[in-house]
């Protein structure tokens, strides 16, 4: 089975080809971030507008390397050389489209399902709407070995952190979540307070590596429920911590701050902040493993990218980790096109091409 997956819920445009869930054929992301970056922050507008003239060159890009990889995987002396030229409709081989439908920014998740539906229409495939969230943990399917079910989901986004226990594809029980921020947005918004550019996640981990874990205690959220997050405290002390060390108090605002602290300042309160916000991730992470002993733990989403993670939860953990690439956790169009694969592989019923809609609320 071979699925045309297709992603704009933020500010990537995604689209990728995989087979049977497993194996990624090509993947093509092309992003916005840096048009948003003088902003501190996402603009809706301009990533919609990005995804409007993106969209067509990224999914042919994506088609244009079937053949391209299947002519260097087969020989010139192979006689499937001939079949497969690079002449080939890359369409023919094409068994259904997946594309993301929620949640995200409703603007951008609009392009990619209008695209999908367009094309599920005029090739005459089926057409399969993805929840984004579930689709973060399916990058873990496109690496080898599989997750052997159950598996445990650390699902860790700019909108989402949840741990999911899957029993099986499609069946699976939500532990917990945050109650207010999600942690993403915690290291994009302690990374605005210390004046480290959008986005603020990977800046934090690169900033940290310069500076002591330890050098700032920072508060770890006591919240109800075993499984359960909280991280808007943990970003109100770091902003109480930044103050103080720019030499002001709580009422300094917090446009202030950044050109009065130090580089190894900087470095210090970054690293002090990834150390307690990944602590906590992990310390719910190892109670529900306790709790559930899966087959497998899986990291997904954006945050998932982070080596400070990695490495407390493989310390922390009595199994071994199979980690995804970098460019597999952040967002992509290879994990929406696996779960795709999984629901007709399930012969799941398609959605329909004139009706599916883009909701920007959608839960898993
Ligand atoms: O999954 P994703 O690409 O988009 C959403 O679905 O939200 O996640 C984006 C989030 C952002 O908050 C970004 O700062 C964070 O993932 N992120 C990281 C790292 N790379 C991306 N956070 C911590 N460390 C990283 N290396
Ligand atoms: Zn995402």
């Amino acid at each position: 089975m071979r699925v045309l997956g297709i992603e704009t819920s933020c500010d990537e445009t995604a689209a990728a080809i995989v087979d049977n869930g497993t194996t990624l054929i090509s993947s093509v992301v092309a992003s916005s971030v840096d048009l948003h970056a003088e902003f501190g922050g996402i603009v809706p507008e301009i990533a919609a507008r990005s995804h409007i003239e993106s969209i067509n060159a990224v999914i042919n890009k994506a088609l244009e390397q079937i053949n391209s990889i299947q002519t260097t995987a087969n020989s010139p002396h192979n006689s499937k050389f001939e079949i497969r030229n690079s002449k080939e409709n890359p369409w023919s081989s094409i068994d259904a489209i997946a594309v993301t439908n929620g949640p995200g920014l409703l603007g951008s998740l609009l392009i990619g399902v209008l695209a999908a539906r367009t094309l599920a229409i005029t090739k005459n495939k089926p057409l399969y709407g993805i929840n984004h969230v579930e689709a973060h943990v399916y990058s873990n399917f496109l690496i080898s070995p599989a997750p052997k079910f159950p598996v445990l989901a650390l699902i860790v986004s700019g909108g989402h952190t949840q741990l999911v226990i899957f029993t099986n594809h499609f069946e699976y029980q939500l532990l917990g979540q945050t109650y207010d921020d999600a942690v993403g947005e915690a290291f994009d918004k302690a990374a605005k307070i210390i004046g480290l550019p959008y986005p603020g996640g990977p800046n934090i981990a690169k900033a940290a590596l310069h500076g002591d874990p330890h050098k700032f205690e920072l508060p770890k959220a006591k919240v109800d429920g075993e499984f359960n997050f909280s991280f808007s405290g943990l970003k109100t002390a770091v902003l109480r911590l930044a103050q103080t060390q720019a030499g002001g108090d709580f009422k300094m605002p917090s446009f202030d701050i950044p050109p009065l602290l130090s580089d190894q300042q900087r470095y210090d309160i970054a690293a002090s902040f990834q150390f307690v916000a990944i602590q906590t991730l992990v310390d719910k992470t190892l109670k529900a493993y306790n709790a559930f002993k899966p087959n497998t733990v899986v990291i997904a989403g954006g945050v998932a990218a982070n080596q400070e993670l990695r490495d407390q939860l493989s310390a922390a953990l009595p199994i071994s980790i199979n980690y995804a690439p970098m460019n597999l956790c952040t967002d992509n169009g290879a994990m929406i096109a696996s779960l795709g694969c999984f629901k007709g592989m399930a012969n799941l019923q398609p959605d329909d091409p004139y009706s599916l809609e883009a909701n920007p609320n959608l839960k898993m």
